[in-house]
């Protein structure tokens, strides 16, 4: 997309954009070039848990359990959402509280990066951060939680594939489907309304 172009998208962005979907799908890194490319703010809400707990994501999943995390997750996102225009990766299980989903429904821009399996593994298996995948078999745990949460994922008002590895090609992907749903989409909260 031109420059000229994704400078009338940013202005008429109203509401930030919220990367969704499971672990080592690349929220953060396509997040962060969509940012950049819009020459917006970036957050990653792991993040801001983890700067708010004083501690790792590992931690508090160890500490105080996960719907503690779960209930830090909300909190956060419904301040970043409720924040001017940025973009915002959040955790792969952030949707599954019911309350932050349909915060991110109603209020925000919704990508989810899609990826196969194998390709979840192949990108997970580098670090060992992730509390979920710790107790068990990564391929069982990965593919369970995967066939939960896609019924879900599957209500963004964007999916993409970020299965192929090409991050330019997919953040430009990402900047036409935003541009698509500002001009078509009712969103049930109106930001900016004149009064
Ligand atoms: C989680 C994903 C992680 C992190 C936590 C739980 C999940 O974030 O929030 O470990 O439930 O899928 P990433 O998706 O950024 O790895």
């Amino acid at each position: 997309m031109n420059a000229e172009r994704i400078l009338i998208l940013r202005e008429k962005l109203d509401r930030p954009i919220v990367l969704i979907g499971m672990m080592g799908t690349g929220k953060t890194k396509i997040g962060a070039m969509l940012a950049r490319a819009l020459d917006l703010e970036f957050v990653d809400s792991d993040d801001e848990i983890q700067r708010a707990a004083g501690c790792s994501v590992s931690e508090i999943f160890e500490r105080f359990g996960e719907a503690s995390f779960r209930d830090g997750e909300k909190r956060v996102l419904k301040r970043l959402i409720s924040d001017a225009p940025k973009v915002i990766a959040t955790g792969g299980g952030a949707v599954t509280n019911a309350e932050t989903a349909q915060l991110i429904w109603d209020d925000a821009i919704s990508v989810w990066l899609k990826a196969d399996l194998a390709v979840l593994l192949e990108r997970v298996g580098r670090t060992d951060r992730r509390p979920l995948l710790k107790n068990g078999d990564p391929a069982k745990i990965l593919a369970e939680l995967l066939e939960k949460r896609e019924p879900i994922y599957a209500r963004a008002d964007i999916t993409v594939d970020s299965s192929t590895g090409d991050a330019d090609a997919l953040v430009n992907e990402i900047l036409e489907r935003v541009e698509t749903v500002l001009a078509t989409k009712a969103f049930a909260q109106k930001k900016n309304a004149q009064t």
